[in-house]
């Protein structure tokens, strides 16, 4: 039966893909202010955009109405950018959050599925990350996520709202923005070595990332919906990567031969990034892309629309 869903952050990557998924057959809202997304990311994509801040309590006790689920995208999402206003950050990230959590109490939604990130496991040698590991978040972006969270468990522990969390490892895909100054690594890299542009990299190179595809995480958002607890559950892809072995993949694929230049490394950066998802596994959900497929997918995306 169609439902109404409301998509915070419905105009950025992620959440472009998610009301791509939902809007073939149900009625999808948006609420986006357009801080890091665009209106052309939902080209074709049938929806009601609202644009507006989830800062705004009252805006989104309005949008939330009749809703069965909230997908909670919305943030300030760089880590950097947080390490550079911090008060912005939970200003969008915490009150943000409590704001779409008490609008879903007030409108009896059924539930809120949160992004949450990878980030809140900070630096921490041990491998991979299990969501039982006690967080070490280094930067105020981890820290608003890791509160998030929070206040999901605390919403639903009192039985207001049912929640479920899912942190994101690094995702990727079609219509990442590359010309962001706080851009992810694959569009990045995909774009400099299109246009025959040294790769760069901060850093050596030899930190390590669990990439995801972006369609892997749509289909974990929507599993959520009828599957899985009020808790916590990573979401990644295959396995590790190191950002040279992703250089050197990107670079061949495009058939680049400009050399890697290596920068110096940025604030707040982790050094390795594994993740274990059999919690995620153990409710019945299964990866289903394969990482060199889902980059070659990727690098055509990129190929028709280059942006950076
Ligand atoms: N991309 C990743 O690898 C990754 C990893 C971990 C977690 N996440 C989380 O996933 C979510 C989506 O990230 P993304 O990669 O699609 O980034 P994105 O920047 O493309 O999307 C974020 C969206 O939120 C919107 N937004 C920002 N502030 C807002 C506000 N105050 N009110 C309403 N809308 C606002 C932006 O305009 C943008 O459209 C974020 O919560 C992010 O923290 C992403």
């Amino acid at each position: 039966m169609s439902k109404k869903y409301l998509i915070t952050g419905g105009a950025g990557f992620i959440g472009s893909h998610l009301a791509e998924a939902l809007s073939v057959d149900n009625k999808v809202i948006i609420l986006d202010n357009l801080r890091s997304g665009y209106k052309k990311n939902l080209d074709g994509i049938k929806h009601d955009f609202v644009e507006g801040s989830v800062e705004n309590r009252r805006l989104l006790e309005d949008v939330s109405q009749g809703v069965d689920c909230i997908f909670h995208l919305a943030a300030l999402i760089s880590v950097p950018e947080s390490l550079e206003k911090p008060f912005e950050t939970v200003s969008i990230n915490v009150d943000g959050t409590l704001n779409v959590l008490e609008a879903a109490k007030k409108n009896k939604v059924r539930k809120v599925i949160f992004a949450s990130s990878a980030a809140v496991y900070g630096d921490d040698p041990a491998m991979p990350k299990v969501e039982t590991m006690l967080p070490a978040p280094l930067s105020p972006y981890a820290v608003t996520k890791l509160d998030g969270e929070y206040y999901c468990s605390i919403y639903s522990g009192n039985n207001w709202v049912e929640t479920s969390v899912l942190r994101f490892f690094n995702v990727f895909g079609a219509r990442q923005d590359p010309a962001s100054k706080y851009a992810a690594a694959i569009p990045i890299f995909i774009n400099q070595a299109l246009q025959g542009k040294a790769i760069n990299v901060f850093g050596d190179g030899e930190q390590t990332r669990d990439f995801v595809y972006v369609k892997d995480v749509i289909n974990a958002l929507t599993w959520l919906l009828d599957k899985g607890n009020s808790e916590v559950y990573n979401i990644s892809g295959e396995g590790i990567i190191s950002i040279n072995e992703l250089a050197f993949m990107i670079n061949k694929m495009c058939k680049n031969e400009s050399p890697v230049v290596y920068l110096p490394e940025r604030p707040g950066d982790i050094k390795h990034s594994a993740a274990s998802i059999d919690k995620l596994k153990e409710t019945g959900f299964k990866i289903k892309y394969l990482r060199e497929d889902s980059i070659t997918e990727t690098y055509k995306y990129y190929k028709e629309n280059i942006r950076g």
